[in-house]
């Protein structure tokens, strides 16, 4: 199989290549959902970051952000888009992409990366905490309004705004190998359940139960195995698990817990995901501390 190169882009007819890697990334209809191509040069162009994925010439991923402010006026980058054609994913071109795009912001002095996605998605989900060391502290009820792509058509368009800290001990190590997310069995013994959920029919579960008066310090919150296969089994099962997750999620944020880790684990032939929660102080994580042994 043929290796990749992660580089910028060089001729300007590249960027309608782009176009056709978030056409086929995203499942979109035509280009009207993509980003246009003279947007795209005037972020490489203006400090923003664009890097692609070239296998034999032919761009198949490509990632996508450029500097932020604060309210307060602090720094930092909002990365909008990472994707890889269908064809290339699982042979870790999204991590190499995410990794150049880490360096670049480091070399821009900033420590923060940001970014939006739909923690209904456990591909994503297992990506961004068990790859890339995110956390998260921020939920965003219906973020997009109504989107139109074949990914998110006809769902609830909430979304995690997670924080890549990417200076940090804890990101650091993770990207390095040295800091490996748990197992379901490190946190199943220390951790509270927010949801009860029950087999609908075959790997589709529902939520029978939500807890939102929990207190312990770790708590698990269950996501689908797959959301777009329970989507194409009913649309309403999905929206419904999507709106009990933005109960206990506004809840536990509000009440100081940070999503942290991510577990994806196959229990009885079924892949079933969780996020973990932590009650803890923000640098204690950053630090690379953990609440399991
Ligand atoms: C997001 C994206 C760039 C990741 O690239 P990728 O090559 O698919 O990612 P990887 O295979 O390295 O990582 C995905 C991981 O999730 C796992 N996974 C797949 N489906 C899963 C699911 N339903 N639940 C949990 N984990 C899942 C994979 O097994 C893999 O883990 P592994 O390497 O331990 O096996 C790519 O899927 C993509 O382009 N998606 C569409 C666009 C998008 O959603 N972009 C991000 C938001 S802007």
């Amino acid at each position: 199989m043929s290796s990749w190169i992660i580089r910028r882009v060089k001729d300007p007819s590249k960027y309608w290549e782009i176009m056709d890697v978030m056409k086929d990334a995203w499942g979109m209809d035509d280009y009207t959902e993509a980003v246009p191509a003279h947007l795209l040069k005037a972020i490489d162009d203006n400090g923003g970051v664009l890097r692609v994925a070239e296998v034999n010439g032919r761009i198949v991923g490509f990632v996508l952000g450029f500097p932020a402010l604060k309210p307060n006026g602090s720094l930092y980058h909002y990365s909008h888009m990472v994707g890889v054609r269908r064809a290339y994913r699982g042979r870790g071109i999204a991590l190499a992409l995410k990794l150049a795009q880490r360096e670049a912001v480091l070399a821009q002095g900033l420590d923060l990366i940001e970014w939006t996605y739909d923690p209904a998605q456990g591909l994503n989900a297992k990506f961004n905490f068990a790859k890339l060391g995110v956390v998260c502290r921020r939920y965003y009820p219906n973020y997009y309004g109504e989107m139109r792509d074949s990914i998110n058509r006809g769902m609830i368009s909430d979304r995690f705004k997670v924080e890549w800290w990417i200076k940090s001990e804890r990101v650091k190590k993770r990207v390095n190998g040295e800091l490996s997310p748990p197992s379901l069995e490190d946190v199943r013994g220390i951790a509270d359940s927010v949801f009860e959920t029950v087999v609908v029919d075959s790997c589709i579960r529902r939520i029978e139960k939500v807890k939102l008066d929990l207190d312990s310090e770790v708590l698990l919150v269950e996501i689908p195995g797959d959301i777009n296969e329970m989507k194409r089994y009913s649309l309403d099962l999905a929206n419904e698990w999507k709106l009990k997750l933005r109960s206990a999620f506004q809840e536990y944020f509000s009440r100081g817990y940070v999503a942290m880790e991510f577990v994806s684990a196959k229990v009885d032939g079924c892949r079933r995901n969780f996020y973990v929660l932590w009650k803890s102080p923000l640098d204690k994580i950053l630090r690379g501390e953990v609440p399991w042994k």
